[in-house]
């Protein structure tokens, strides 16, 4: 018998997949931790254990995330730092070793997007983006590389489908995360022999988002029956797979991308479509 398009909603115990302090003793950075999906992404990971460095440029994003990480008993720092800055990023790393002690897992979530024309679009606004998106993530994984390989880790980037699909008003952001996709395979290969793990998620459009607000401009009704599973993700269904992907479960994938859009890049036209 078919199952209703209800049995596409998780139900609400759903991370009791993971047995209780799946990653205790590990620690995470998770950059754009504080907001959005880094924010479910640096929860999840608490509640499975791990102690947390959230970072991203404005503190006030960072502030209320890193107290509901002390709250569920865990370690937690956080620190303003831009990507993009080469410096900054390896100072921010020799920070987190200080708060922490040691460093398991990245996750290289912070990004930039907005819809814009590729003939309208600036020489800036292409660079702003593929300089957080991909320069960023890059300067971040080479930081922390030195940790991860002490003991080994997992970097888990954080893509998107338009990386490999053809998006209008996406040119920046699809290239950005086209070479994200490049960069895990490339590190996965470089870094596997020294235990260092490299992985993607691809999310789908998600519900409640900085970025669903900005892409979808007010149309999530007609994205989401677009989806075959009829509904946008949710922060935690993103952010499920990047605990299971930052365990030992996880110990032989590397190097690949996974995607998780309840099907949507079976049907996308454009997330831009009929205006
Ligand atoms: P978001 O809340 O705006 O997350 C982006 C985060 O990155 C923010 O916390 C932002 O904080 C940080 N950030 C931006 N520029 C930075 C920089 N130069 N240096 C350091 N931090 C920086 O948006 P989101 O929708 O949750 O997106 C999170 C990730 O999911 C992104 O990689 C995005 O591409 C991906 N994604 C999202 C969707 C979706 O539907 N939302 C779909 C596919 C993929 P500051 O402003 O404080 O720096
Ligand atoms: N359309 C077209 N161009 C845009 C734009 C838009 N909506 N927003 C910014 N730009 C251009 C700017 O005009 C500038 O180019 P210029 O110097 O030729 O004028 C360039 O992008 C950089 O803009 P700026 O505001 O200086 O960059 P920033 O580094 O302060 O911010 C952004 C980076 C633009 C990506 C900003 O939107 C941001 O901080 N985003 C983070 C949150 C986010 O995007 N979340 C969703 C993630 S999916």
């Amino acid at each position: 018998m078919a199952r209703s398009v209800s049995s596409a909603v998780p139900p609400a115990d759903f991370q009791a997949v993971f047995r209780e302090g799946l990653l205790k003793g590990n620690a995470a950075l998770v950059t754009g931790g504080g907001t959005g999906i880094g924010r479910a992404i640096s929860l999840a990971l608490a509640e499975a254990g791990a102690d947390i460095v959230i970072v991203s440029r404005d503190p006030e994003h960072l502030t209320a995330t890193r107290g509901e990480i002390e709250a569920l008993g865990r370690r937690a720092h956080s620190c303003a730092c831009d990507v993009r800055d080469a410096g900054a990023v390896e100072s921010m790393v020799r920070g987190s070793e200080a708060a922490l002690g040691r460093l398991d897992i990245l996750v290289n979530n912070a990004a930039g997007n907005f819809l814009c024309a590729a003939e309208s679009l600036s020489a800036n606004g292409f660079r702003a983006v593929l300089e957080i998106d991909l320069v960023g993530s890059f300067l971040c994984s080479r930081a922390a590389y030195p940790l991860l390989k002490r003991q080994g880790g997992v970097i888990i980037n954080i893509t998107a489908t338009l990386a490999e699909l053809g998006v209008p008003q996406q040119v920046h952001a699809g290239s950005a995360k086209a070479g994200v996709d490049a960069m895990t395979r490339h590190l996965a290969a470089e870094w596997g022999p020294h235990g260092v793990r490299v992985v993607a998620i691809a999310p789908g459009p998600i519900g409640g988002t900085e970025g669903m607000r900005r892409l979808g401009r007010g149309r999530e009704e007609a994205i989401a029956r677009a989806i075959p599973l009829q509904r946008l993700g949710r922060p935690e269904e993103i952010a499920s797979l990047a605990v299971y992907l930052a365990s030992g479960a996880a110990a032989w994938i590397t190097g690949t991308t996974f995607i998780v859009d309840g099907g949507q890049r079976l049907r996308v036209r454009s997330w831009a479509e009929d205006e």
